[in-house]
């Protein structure tokens, strides 16, 4: 077989970001996505509107990005800010972007830095929308949301939750680690987030399983879940409803706009995989599944001393991926699901990792198969990785060195042409 086509390495390197900050009480988790991205080495500028400042003051945003804030046009006018900040971003993001913000934003205003910004960038525009559910939900602010999307502009799902005060519901901001990393892809990769997936239905599994032995132990593995979230994250803001049946992971918070699951061991996470499947556009297996649990389980702490085991008997658990593809075959799922394996793999003196993950897909039966070659630091609770991604119909692609997030747009890539055509 032929050497796969390299998935080119994109340029991540020191950027100019501009943070906008409108003015609602999420203001103040702009702080933490400002840290994280001057600490990863990008170049910000913070540009609050006025109001934005009744909740952070400059002080804080001066501090944290290194650089003048400023919110009009007619400070430090020979450096002509309203027009240079724009030009030379390399990406905007505005969190929180409010329902004033984005009306502004629609009718091209330029009253103030932040929205003559807007109307000089030419790079990628993502607002990260944060409101009450009421105002997400009013048809002006659904249009303006529509109107900047057709325009180019990615505009964010919000999550659901908590809002100010007792409310909850549809309209709160991500967490600034969800919205760095959303922000980090795209200067990773500026097309990351076309809304190619609305109204698709994906079923996504992370983490890995916990198979219980007694009531305080369990045989587990070392699947940090942080490739699935990023995968469920990615679908959402791709316009998919989703969800994440999650087994155990490591301390990630729900992405917005996904529906999560929790589960513990591997029957459970096969049953809501199978009861969520059907009816699903695409089910993604990229959890980490134990083959096996023990065969017993003690209802009380085995002790040491009387009665100690000297072994662990293990009973095999059943394959979920191969599951769905029976079910596939049998009728049982639609025949047009499309079903998605990840293998870790290892090579020895028998094979390479290509060569066994072919005969995994082989085996499995699945239609496009995510591999990452593990071992040495590789793949487990790291955030970057890289492997290969092979399709059942024999096409293979080296997926180069890069985020989880930048792997599972690549994948959801590889996926959407064998959507069935939506309705
Ligand atoms: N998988 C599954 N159910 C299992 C085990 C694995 O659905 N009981 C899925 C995983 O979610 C993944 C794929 O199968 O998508 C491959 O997992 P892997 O552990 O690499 O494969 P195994 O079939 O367990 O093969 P191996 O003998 O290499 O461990």
């Amino acid at each position: 077989m032929n050497a796969p086509a390299v998935d080119g390495a994109p340029d991540s390197g020191r950027r100019r970001v501009v943070v906008g900050v409108a003015g609602g009480i999420a203001a103040y988790k702009s702080c933490a996505l400002i840290r994280a991205l001057t600490e990863s080495g990008h170049q910000v500028r913070v540009v609050p509107t006025e109001s934005a400042l009744e909740f952070v003051g400059s002080a804080t945003f001066e501090a944290l990005s290194g650089n003048p804030v400023h919110t009009g046009v007619f400070t430090d006018v020979p450096q002509v800010p309203h027009v240079r900040l724009g030009q030379e971003a390399d990406l905007v993001v505005i969190a929180p972007a409010t329902a004033d913000l984005m009306a502004r934003a629609t009718t091209g205003r330029a009253d103030d830095l932040l929205t003559a910004t807007l109307l000089t960038a030419r790079c990628p525009v993502m607002f990260v929308p944060a409101m009450h559910t009421e105002m997400w939900e009013h048809p002006a602010t659904v249009e303006n949301v529509a109107t900047l999307r057709r325009r180019g502009n990615i505009v964010v799902e919000p999550a659901s939750g908590r809002l100010t005060g007792k409310d909850t519901g549809a309209g709160r901001l991500p967490e600034p680690d969800e919205i760095f990393a959303l922000a980090s892809l795209l200067l990773e990769r500026a097309d990351a987030l076309p809304r190619d997936l609305a109204g698709r239905r994906l079923v996504i599994s992370a983490g890995g399983t916990r198979e219980p032995l007694d009531p305080v132990r369990f045989l587990g593995n070392r699947s940090s879940g942080k490739q699935g979230y990023a995968l469920a994250r990615l679908a959402a803001q791709r316009g998919a409803d989703v969800t994440l049946v999650a087994g155990a992971v490591a301390g990630l918070d729900d992405p917005a706009a996904v529906d999560v699951v929790r589960v513990q061991t591997a029957q459970q996470m096969g049953d809501a995989v199978a009861k969520h499947a059907v009816g699903a556009d695409a089910v993604i297996m990229s959890a980490a599944v134990a083959d096996f649990r023990p065969a017993a389980f003690a209802s009380s702490k085995i002790k040491k001393g009387a009665g100690e085991p000297d072994s662990v008997a293990l009973t095999k658990n059943d394959d979920i991926l191969a599951g769905l593809v029976r079910s596939r075959n049998d009728g049982t799922l639609s025949a047009e699901t499309v079903i998605v394996g990840f293998a870790a793999e290892t090579g020895d003196e028998q094979g390479d990792v290509l060569t066994y993950a072919r005969a995994k897909l082989a085996r499995k039966g699945c239609d496009l198969l995510v591999v990452n070659a593990v071992g040495d630091g590789k793949a487990f609770e790291v955030d970057h990785n890289d492997g290969w991604l092979l399709a059942a119909d024999g096409s293979e692609t080296a997926l180069a060195h890069g985020s989880k997030a930048l792997m599972a747009s690549r994948v959801l890539d590889a996926l959407r042409p064998l959507l069935p055509p939506s309705s």
